[in-house]
């Protein structure tokens, strides 16, 4: 539609159909055949607000939603149709990677391609738009939606997110297979207290604005069509009723002009924060701050008209918002075709197809950190002779895809079992569970129970403890359960569960050649599990090709390709644990007999592996830095160059990374901030130059008057294999 037309079209548009139009309800309240046969009880919506709802969320499938789209648009004046929205957080049925394993893969063009393959089965789907990508900076591994984001650090992130907004949006959302993006939860929904999710975050605006604020803004300037609010407070204002931030940030600095959304429930939550006495004040609150789209709770349609007669809102109000969403729908092509592509015929032809599966393969292998690798057990040769167990709860589990996979089938998932089977290796491999997953009764966050049965204990372990014996090599499969990963679902230990520690410790009385893969959604205590194994993987949540992946890394097809999006702390309590930190007044040394340093007596205050850290199957040496030149300038970047030379027997990939510090500031600055990064893949023996441009722009900040400014001085880079190695250089930035 022209934008003349459109202009027309909210001209004629009644009070009523326009408010109708800022309602996002959930699927499930309609039926397949497009009728309302929903539980309208479900937040006491009734039949004639429902059909005004102007958006649907979390429901797909072509034949279902086109259905849904001839009801609705039927009971629309104007024929407006909807906009199907659904949370494609990690592939649609193609599962690939958690987030945080798509950060670990450090190659935000994996991340694009596999958005990209998502939004082609979602479109087929009927999907319009997904809630990804999530940006939100995490520090903290209590928090259960880590496994969401892409890490710790602002510039991966920002470059994961853009990467992931390409994919999903393409050239335009209106070509085929390409949906809108939204970036969420703005803002600094990641910095929940303690790692509590919902709780209170309090980021003074220096830390809001360096740190949390940059990879938004990256996904802004990528196109993203719609933000989303978070659920938190900021600094003791719940987003969703910011304005400073929704207008004088997202809108007037940032340049957003896109659809922003509430988060589920979050406008009527405005009453439990407190900050709204009721539902109506909260959405008068909303709509203040620029909210558009009021997903899940009812505050726009019961109480605008009213509020709108007595003057508390305005009609310009009410129309900006409408405006935004009539925009979006015109960019989607849905008042030219409201189907967009949904198609019975591409979703057969589409999802999980064999080029997909294959993506979703690469991914995960890019994904593995290896952490540890003594004697080099790993890779196993995979030949006749050689015996490998496979133990624990994960090695035959279909679980394995993460907490937001819900169109995706669990049957779908290939094992490890499953993937060992088809690996046409000659070893002799045998698969034992060894333990359940949990030792007591544990109600997952999807409402299932996990019940505990004490009478297989013995025979779990017995099984077990005879595969054990009788290999060369265990491969111990343990982790959290994916459910005790994403939203509500944060955890104040990190271990495995102890009856998989349990499984772990008998193991290694009758075998100790144990290779541990750990499955989880965030970073784990792992020095007891790095204890009693040879070589410890980070898997994360792999998805739909887990167990090939698995395949091609044991035996040495691939290697692990990972580098650790978040830093791994020793125990829970040094939570937030993060490598871009500030220097104290009273540095530690990292041992304990220190006397008055910052840190613990109890517990030596390094990380166990940090940000960015991980291993291959090669070893690399780095040479000293060169730099083109010794001072920096806004006009005259620096060249800094290092040779990084393969110094094993085979083939490799190093994932070279660039760091900077400056060194003086009118504030404190970090240790270290990650700038840049790249991979080279170099044949055994081979060297090859790696360089970095280093600009004046890197180096700003808001300084001690608030300014965004870079200030001269001593400065450092430093190029290496992680945030606490490498070689650094010095230079003045003038
Ligand atoms: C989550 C969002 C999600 C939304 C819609 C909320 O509970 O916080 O991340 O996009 O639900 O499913």
């Amino acid at each position: 539609m022209k934008e003349t037309e459109l202009k027309k079209l909210l001209s004629e548009m009644t009070l009523e159909e326009k408010i109708g139009q800022l309602l996002q309800v959930a699927g499930t309240l309609y039926g397949e055949n497009g009728l309302v046969t929903g539980d309208l009880d479900y937040f006491k919506i009734t039949g004639e607000e429902l059909d005004r709802a102007g958006s649907v969320l979390s429901i797909s499938g072509a034949a279902k939603l086109k259905k849904i789209q001839d009801y609705c648009m039927g009971k629309q004046p104007h024929r407006i149709p909807q906009i199907f929205m659904l949370d494609i957080i990690n592939g649609y049925e193609t599962i690939y990677p958690v987030p945080l394993g798509q950060g670990a893969t450090f190659e935000p063009e994996m991340a694009e391609k596999l958005a990209e393959m998502a939004a082609k089965e979602g479109s087929a789907a009927g999907v319009h738009v997904t809630f990804s990508p999530m940006v939100d900076l995490v520090r903290d591994a209590r928090w259960g939606r880590v496994m969401e984001s892409t890490g710790e650090d602002p510039y991966l992130n920002g470059e994961m997110g853009a990467a992931m907004v390409r994919g999903y949006q393409g050239q335009s959302v209106l070509d085929k297979g390409r949906m809108a993006a939204c970036v969420k939860h703005f803002a600094g929904y990641g910095g929940a207290e303690a790692g509590r999710d919902y709780d209170t975050v309090e980021l003074s605006e220096r830390t809001l604005r360096d740190d949390y604020l940059p990879a938004y803004k990256r996904a802004i300037d990528e196109g993203v069509k719609l933000v989303m609010t978070s659920f938190n407070t900021l600094n003791r204002v719940p987003s969703t009723a910011n304005s400073w931030l929704m207008k004088d940030v997202l809108r007037e600095e940032m340049g957003f002009e896109g659809v922003l959304i509430s988060d589920y429930g979050a406008v009527k939550e405005l009453v439990n924060h407190g900050i709204a006495k009721d539902e109506a004040q909260a959405g008068e609150l909303a709509i203040k701050a620029g909210v558009d789209i009021e997903m899940m709770s009812l505050s726009y349609i019961r109480h605008m008209e009213e509020q709108l007669k007595q003057g508390v809102i305005t009609m310009e109000m009410i129309d900006a918002s409408v405006w935004n969403v009539l925009c979006l729908k015109n960019d989607l092509g849905l008042f030219e075709n409201p189907y967009k592509d949904a198609s019975e015929e591409d979703e057969k032809e589409l999802l999980l197809c064999p080029e997909h599966r294959a993506l979703a393969r690469e991914a995960a292998v890019k994904s593995f950190c290896l952490l540890k690798n003594e004697e080099n057990i790993l890779p196993f040769e995979g030949q006749e002779g050689e015996k490998i167990a496979f133990i624990g709860p994960f090695a035959t589990s279909h679980e394995v895809f993460g907490s937001w996979s819900f169109p995706s089938d669990p049957a779908k998932m290939v094992s490890i079992k499953e993937g060992m089977e088809g690996s046409n290796k000659n070893a002799s491999m045998t698969f034992a569970k060894g333990c359940q997953m949990f030792g007591h009764d544990f109600k997952l966050k999807d409402g299932r129970w996990f019940r505990y049965d004490a009478s297989l204990k013995e025979p779990l372990l017995e099984e077990a403890l005879r595969a054990a014996k009788d290999a060369d090599k265990v491969v111990l499969c343990i982790g959290e359960h994916q459910q005790m990963t994403g939203e509500a679902a944060s955890r104040t230990r990190l271990q495995i569960p102890e009856e998989q520690m349990e499984l772990l410790r008998k193991v290694w009385e009758v075998n100790q050649n144990i290779v541990t893969i750990v499955f989880a959604g965030r970073p784990l205590e792992l020095m007891e599990v790095s204890g009693w194994s040879k070589a410890v993987m980070m898997a994360w949540f792999p998805g739909c090709e887990t167990g090939n992946a698995i395949a091609d890394v044991l035996f040495g097809a691939k290697e692990p390709g990972g580098r650790l999006p978040m830093s791994f702390p020793y125990v829970v309590a040094q939570e937030p644990c993060y490598y871009n930190r500030f220097r104290s007044g009273r540095p530690n040394n990292g041992t304990l007999e220190q006397g008055f340093v910052m840190g613990y007596i109890d517990q030596i205050d390094k990380m166990l592996y940090p940000f960015g850290f991980g291993l291959g199957y090669t070893t690399f040496a780095y040479s000293p830095v060169s730099l083109s030149a010794q001072e920096l300038t806004g006009e005259q970047p620096i060249i800094a160059k290092v040779t990084v030379t393969n110094t094993g027997h085979r083939e490799g990939t190093e994932t070279v990374q660039m760091y900077i510090c400056d060194l003086f500031g009118s504030v404190v600055r970090p240790n270290r901030q990650l700038k840049g990064f790249t991979k080279v893949t170099l044949q055994p023996g081979e060297s090859k130059e790696v360089s970095f441009t280093v600009t004046e722009e890197m180096f700003r900040f808001l300084n001690i008057r608030m300014d965004y400014v870079s200030e001269p001085g001593d400065c450092k880079v430093f190029i290496g294999p992680d945030s606490t190695t490498g070689n650094g250089a010095d230079f003045v930035l003038k």
